[in-house]
C-alpha cells in the first residue's frame, strides 16, 4: 500500500536508491546478478548485458540472444539493443510476500553454439507499505490482582515491506499503569508485550484506553495504529498455555479438503469461562485464510483449499488461544508442504531453423529445445528422447536444454519433410511424460544435374525434307526443386561439313524437340552429329551433355544414269556382232547407276522395243544384251534397241537408252562408224570395244 502523502518521500528514495544498482559480475561461471529496486518506472534501464558478457551489440543479435524464463512466468524487462529495460512495474510484497530475499531467475540464451547464462534480478524492497494492526482495536481483560511486572502479549502489525522496510518497533501513548515492551520471534519479527507498571484498581478506573503505534525502519518510515483497550477485571485468571510453543507438521501437497494439518490445544489453570479456550489464527493473510481452517473449540486445523508445491511448499500459522477473559498466548504452526509428481515435463521449443537446407553438414545444430518440469527431486528430473528412425537427435546440453542436430546427410530429393516427436519423461512414481511434434522441412540444393533420359540419342529423317519439320525430341530430367530443377535446352556449338551446325537443326529450348532447318540430301551427306546440353536454371546452374545422331534416309529421287552406251555425243555408237553369233553370246551391256542406294538404285534392264523382237534378250540385272538365237543370213543387219533402265524405288524411276547394233564382219560395211573410227584401226575396233565391256 502506498499512501499519496508518502510520494515525493518515496521518489526522493527511489533515485536515492536507483544509484546504488549494484552489479555483480562472476566471470567464472557467466552468471550475472543485477540487484533492482521494486517499483522501478517502465523503460528505466538497469544493466548492460553487453557490456557485462563483453559482446557486441550486434553480436547479441547476431546469436539471437533472449531471454527466457522457467514455465510462463512474468517477464518484467526487456532486451533492448545490449541492454536491460523495465518493461512492467514489479512489486515485491506481490511476487515474493515477506520473505526476506527476493529473486527471479532468467536464462540469457544465445545460439550457435548453445550459451546460456543465468541472470538473477535480486528484487530490492522499498518502504511502500506502512504497518497494519489487524484490528483497530485490540481488547484486553486484565484482572486487577495482576502484579506489577506481569506481562501480556498484544496482536502484531503487519507491514508486507521486509528488512529495515518492515516493523522495526512499537509505541504506546503514555500512561500510568502499562509500558510496552518490544520482543523478537525466533523469525526476527517484532511483536510487543504489555507490561504492568503500576497495579490496576477496578474501583478507580475500570478501563484503560492507550494508542498503540506500530512503525517500520524504512525512508521515509511509516507507522499504524490500533487502540488498545484494557478491560480491568475483578477475578483471578491464568493465561492458557499451548502443549508446544511451535508445531511442525508436513502435508502432501494436493492433499484432500478437510485433511487434518494439526490439532493445537493449549490450557487455562482456571475454572469456568475464565478456564474455556478458544483459538483463532493470530497472524494470517489472505490466502492462508483460504487454505486453512481452525475449528475454535477443539483447535483443529483443517485444509479448506488446496496447497501446491510448486506455488509455495511451506506455511507458518500463528494461532493464538484465548480464555473466557480475553487473555491469550501464541504458538506456531509450520506447514511444510512436500511435493507429488503432479507436474508433467513441459516441452519448450526455443528455437527452430526450418527449413533446413539439404546440404547441411552432418552434426549441425537446427533447433534448441528446453524441459521444464515445476516438480522436484527426482520429479524433476527429466529424460528427453526423439524417435529412432530420423537422422536428428537430441545432445544434452547446458541445464535442461538441449540442441537437436542432424546425424546424417539430407537428400530432400529422397525425404523433403520430417515430423519429429520429442518424449519428455519425469522419474516420478508414477512417471509423468509429454510429448511435442515439429516438423521439419528440408529446403532445396541444386545438386542435381539435369539427366538424358538415354544415354544418346539417334534420329532417322528422309530427305527432301521440310525445312523446320521435327527430327527428334531429346528429354533431361532434374528431380530439384522449382528453377534448381528446370531444364533448358541448347545445342552445343559445333561443325558439320564446314558449316555451323546450327544452319542444320534448331532446338526448342523449352520442349527439347529437334527442327531441321533445311532439308538434307542423302547424296550429299548420310548422318552428322549433334551436342545437346541440358542446364538447369540455378545458380550455379549443373548441366549434361548428350549426342544426337542424325541419320538422313535415302529417298528415290534420282533417276538411273546411261553410262554406256555413251548417252549424249554419239548417238551413232554401233556394237558388231558376227555374223556367225550363236544363240546365247554376248552382244553388248548396258551400263547404268543410280545415285540413290538400295532399292532405289537397285536397277533392271528391259528391251522395250526392237527391229527384230525375239533376236535380242537383256539380263534384267547385269543388262547384258545376248542373241537369242544364232543369227542367219535372212536377219536384217540392222537392229536397233530401245532399252528402258528402271529403279527398284517406289515409285521407280527410269530412263531409256538406244542400242545400235549391225550384224556384219566387216567394219566397212557400216558407213555410219568411218566418221568416228578414223583414229583407230579398223580390224582392232570390235575388239577394243568388246574388251571395253568386260572390263565394265
Ligand atoms: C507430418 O504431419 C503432418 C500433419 O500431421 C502430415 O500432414 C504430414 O504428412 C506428416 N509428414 C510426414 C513426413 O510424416
Ligand atoms: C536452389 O538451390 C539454391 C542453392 O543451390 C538455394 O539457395 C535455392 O533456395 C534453391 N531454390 C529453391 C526454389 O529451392
Ligand atoms: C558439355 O560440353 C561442353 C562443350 O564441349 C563442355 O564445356 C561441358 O563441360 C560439357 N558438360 C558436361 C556436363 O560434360
Amino acid at each position: 500500500m502506498k499512501e499519496s502523502k508518502g510520494i515525493s518521500h518515496f521518489h526522493a528514495g527511489f533515485w536515492t536508491v536507483g544509484l546504488f544498482i549494484v552489479v555483480f559480475l562472476c566471470t567464472c561461471n557467466g552468471d550475472i546478478t543485477y540487484s533492482v529496486p521494486e517499483e522501478m518506472k517502465k523503460g528505466t534501464v538497469f544493466g548492460n548485458i553487453a557490456k557485462d558478457l563483453s559482446l557486441s551489440v550486434k553480436g547479441l543479435s547476431d546469436r539471437k540472444a533472449r531471454i527466457d524464463m522457467e514455465g510462463n512466468g512474468r517477464r518484467f524487462f526487456d532486451l533492448q539493443g545490449g541492454q536491460l529495460a523495465i518493461a512492467e512495474i514489479i512489486d515485491r510484497e506481490e511476487l515474493c510476500g515477506s520473505k526476506p530475499s527476493c529473486s527471479l531467475n532468467y536464462e540469457l540464451v544465445l545460439e550457435n553454439p548453445l550459451e546460456l547464462h543465468q541472470i538473477t534480478l535480486q528484487i530490492e524492497d522499498i518502504n511502500d507499505n506502512p504497518p497494519r494492526f489487524p484490528k483497530s482495536e485490540i481488547r484486553l481483560e486484565i484482572r486487577e490482582s495482576a502484579h506489577k511486572g506481569e506481562r501480556f502479549p498484544l496482536d502484531e502489525a503487519h507491514d508486507p515491506d521486509v528488512g529495515r522496510n518492515g516493523i522495526q518497533n512499537y509505541s504506546l501513548e503514555k500512561n500510568d499503569y502499562f509500558r510496552i515492551d518490544v520482543n523478537s520471534h525466533s523469525n526476527g519479527r517484532k511483536y510487543g508485550e504489555l507490561v504492568l507498571n503500576k497495579e490496576l484498581d477496578r474501583e478507580q478506573q475500570q478501563q484503560v484506553t492507550l494508542l498503540l503505534t506500530a512503525s517500520d525502519g524504512g525512508f521515509p518510515q511509516r507507522s499504524g495504529t490500533a487502540v488498545v483497550r484494557v478491560i480491568v477485571l475483578d477475578a483471578n485468571d491464568n493465561l492458557p498455555v499451548f502443549s508446544e510453543t511451535v508445531y511442525k507438521v508436513s502435508l502432501p501437497e494436493n492433499s484432500h479438503l478437510g485433511t487434518v494439518v494439526v490439532t493445537v490445544s493449549a490450557t487455562d489453570a482456571d475454572e469456568g469461562a475464565n478456564g474455556e479456550i478458544t483459538y483463532e489464527f493470530s497472524h494470517i493473510s489472505d490466502k492462508e485464510a483460504r487454505l486453512f481452517s481452525i475449528n475454535e473449540v477443539t483447535g483443529e486445523i483443517n485444509m479448506i483449499g488446496t496447497v501446491d508445491f510448486e506455488d509455495k511448499n511451506e506455511y507458518e500459522l500463528w494461532v493464538k488461544a484465548k480464555d473466557g477473559a480475553g487473555l491469550a498466548s501464541n504458538a506456531k504452526v509450520d506447514v511444510e508442504i512436500t511435493d507429488v509428481n503432479d507436474n508433467a515435463p513441459v516441452i519448450y521449443i526455443k528455437s527452430l531453423n526450418v527449413p533446413i537446407p539439404e546440404n547441411v553438414a552432418s552434426g549441425s545444430e537446427i533447433g534448441i529445445i528446453n524441459v521444464q518440469d515445476k516438480d522436484t527431486g527426482g520429479n524433476k528430473q527429466i529424460r528427453c528422447t526423439i524417435q529412432q528412425n530420423v537422422p536428428f537427435k537430441l545432445n544434452p546440453s547446458i541445464k535442461n536444454y538441449y540442441t537437436l542436430v542432424t546425424t546424417a546427410e539430407l537428400d530432400r530429393e529422397l525425404i523433403s519433410d520430417y515430423n519429429v516427436t520429442i518424449t519428455a519423461t519425469d522419474e516420478g512414481s508414477p512417471p509423468l511424460s509429454s510429448s511435442k511434434t515439429i516438423h521439419l522441412s528440408v529446403s532445396d540444393v541444386n545438386d542435381n544435374p539435369p539427366v538424358f533420359e538415354h544415354q544418346s540419342y539417334s534420329a532417322y529423317v528422309t530427305e527432301n525434307n521440310k525445312p523446320g519439320s521435327s527430327v527428334c525430341s531429346v528429354t533431361a530430367r532434374d528431380p530439384d526443386w522449382r528453377q534448381n530443377g528446370t531444364v533448358f535446352y541448347s545445342l552445343l556449338p559445333s561443325e558439320v561439313n564446314g558449316f555451323p551446325v546450327s544452319s542444320y537443326v534448331s532446338i526448342n529450348g523449352d520442349t527439347g524437340v529437334i527442327h531441321a532447318v533445311r532439308a538434307f540430301d542423302y547424296e550429299q551427306f548420310r548422318s552428322f552429329k549433334v551436342q545437346v546440353e541440358a542446364r538447369d536454371n540455378g545458380s550455379p546452374p549443373l548441366s549434361s551433355n548428350v549426342t544426337v545422331s542424325v541419320f538422313i534416309t535415302d529417298e528415290n529421287d534420282n533417276s538411273p544414269q546411261i553410262l554406256y552406251p555413251t548417252p549424249e555425243g554419239n548417238s551413232f555408237m554401233t556394237e558388231m556382232v558376227p555374223k556367225a553369233a550363236l544363240s546365247g553370246s554376248l552382244v553388248s551391256k548396258v551400263i547404268a547407276v543410280d545415285a540413290d542406294s538400295g532399292q532405289n538404285a537397285w536397277l533392271s534392264y528391259q528391251i522395250v522395243k526392237s527391229t527384230d523382237p525375239g533376236l535380242f534378250t537383256i539380263g534384267l540385272h547385269s543388262g547384258e544384251i545376248r542373241a537369242q538365237r544364232d543369227i542367219s543370213e535372212s536377219d536384217s543387219m540392222k537392229q536397233n534397241l530401245v532399252i528402258s533402265v528402271k529403279d527398284n524405288g517406289q515409285p521407280s524411276l527410269s530412263t531409256t537408252c538406244a542400242v545400235y547394233l549391225l550384224i556384219s564382219d566387216n567394219l566397212a560395211e557400216v558407213p555410219e562408224l568411218k566418221d568416228m573410227s578414223y583414229e583407230e584401226s579398223n580390224s582392232k575396233l570390235t575388239s577394243y570395244l568388246i574388251i571395253a565391256l568386260v572390263s565394265v
